[in-house]
């Protein structure tokens, strides 16, 4: 049995979930009859202070699905150099929504409106593509689980509209972002026209991602879903494990950022080097060589990722229990 520190998307359904599940009440959600799904999309969208939500299948295809809604082909979106969408979305920006990512290297994949406003291009300029949308990440994976704050969202919302560009946040763990600034999910989301948070991550749905916003655009982002082939069927069995993780694991995320800052402190004190600040669930441990340092920890049933030929990640998620997080501090510890 591993220990699997490589991601909060190795969660697996618990008991009260699967049971939630099975009894789902079904329809044929592409006509708009499944019950299950229509509630999580009016809880979701609650949840984020917003009209509406649609229920896609990944947060990939969420993304994409905004992407498309919030621009035309030709369009340029400012994003970080580090967002996911750049570099684990295989490119779907470019190849599908057919728009021109322009990045900026901000700070732990965190931009600000000073980057914005260097970025942005009027669609009264000849010669470039106008910039029509910027996208956050909230938290940003690649930036350590690092968060916008209320006021730093804020900011970027006030420049996005003074230049008449609309504002996506990829949230697929906007409720760690939201413990760790101490604030309700629904205010980081406050400025944003559409935000993706994803059930599948460290709250532990097996599949699927909830896009939220005002109705409209909603209802045109419903259209795009069924281009991309993700319109599903009798798709309440997956929204049962949604709205159940809404209601019941939300609360749990906080004890993954504790672990995280427990086991921080620990190996710190015994000389450990963290590249990044930590404030959520996902950490950067500096290591001689990432690639055997994995191997070793594999050897020892512990699993994790590596980011960069000297930084390791590890993640902490619902599905660590006591006893094997005593057993990865007692494993790390005798390693340095
Ligand atoms: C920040 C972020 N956005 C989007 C995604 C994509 O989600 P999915 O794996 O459901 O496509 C991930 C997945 O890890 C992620 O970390």
């Amino acid at each position: 049995m591993f220990v699997d520190l490589r991601s909060d998307t190795v969660t697996k359904p618990s008991a009260g979930m699967r049971e939630a599940m099975a009894r789902a009440e079904v329809g044929d959600d592409v006509y708009g009859e499944d019950p299950t799904v229509i509630e999580l999309e009016q809880y979701a969208a609650e949840l984020m202070g917003k009209e509406a939500g649609l229920f896609n299948p990944s947060g990939t295809m969420s993304n994409l699905v905004a992407f498309l809604t919030l621009t035309y082909p030709g369009d340029a979106v400012i994003l970080a150099e580090q967002a996911h969408t750049i570099h684990y979305e295989v490119g779907g920006i470019t190849r599908i929504a057919n728009i021109l990512p322009l990045t900026v290297p901000g700070i732990l994949g965190k931009i600000s409106e000073e980057d914005i406003l260097v970025r942005y291009n009027s669609a009264t300029d000849i010669h470039r593509a106008p910039t029509t949308l910027v996208s956050i990440e909230n938290t940003v994976n690649r930036g350590g689980g690092a968060c916008y704050d209320y006021e730093e969202v804020s900011r970027i919302g006030r420049v996005c509209r003074q230049l008449g560009m609309k504002l996506h946040c990829d949230g697929a763990r906007i409720f760690n972002a939201a413990i760790a600034c101490n604030i309700e999910a629904k205010y980081l989301a406050e400025p944003c026209d559409l935000i993706n948070f994803c059930l599948s991550k460290g709250l532990g749905a097996p599949a699927g991602s909830v896009l939220c916003g005002p109705k409209e655009l909603i209802q045109r982002a419903r259209k795009f879903r069924k281009l991309l082939g993700g319109g599903m069927r009798q798709a309440g069995v997956l929204a049962a494990a949604g709205l159940y993780a809404l209601k019941h694991h939300i609360d749990d995320l906080h004890k993954d950022h504790e672990r995280a800052i427990l086991f921080r402190r620990t190996l710190e004190e015994k000389g450990w080097i963290f590249p990044l600040p930590s404030p959520t669930n996902i950490l950067f441990v500096h290591v001689k060589n990432a690639h055997s340092f994995a191997q070793t920890l594999r050897e020892k049933n512990i699993l994790i990722n590596s980011v960069h030929e000297k930084y390791i990640r590890v993640v902490f998620h619902r599905d660590i229990t006591d006893s094997q997080f005593e057993y990865v501090l007692e494993t790390f510890t005798k390693l340095n």
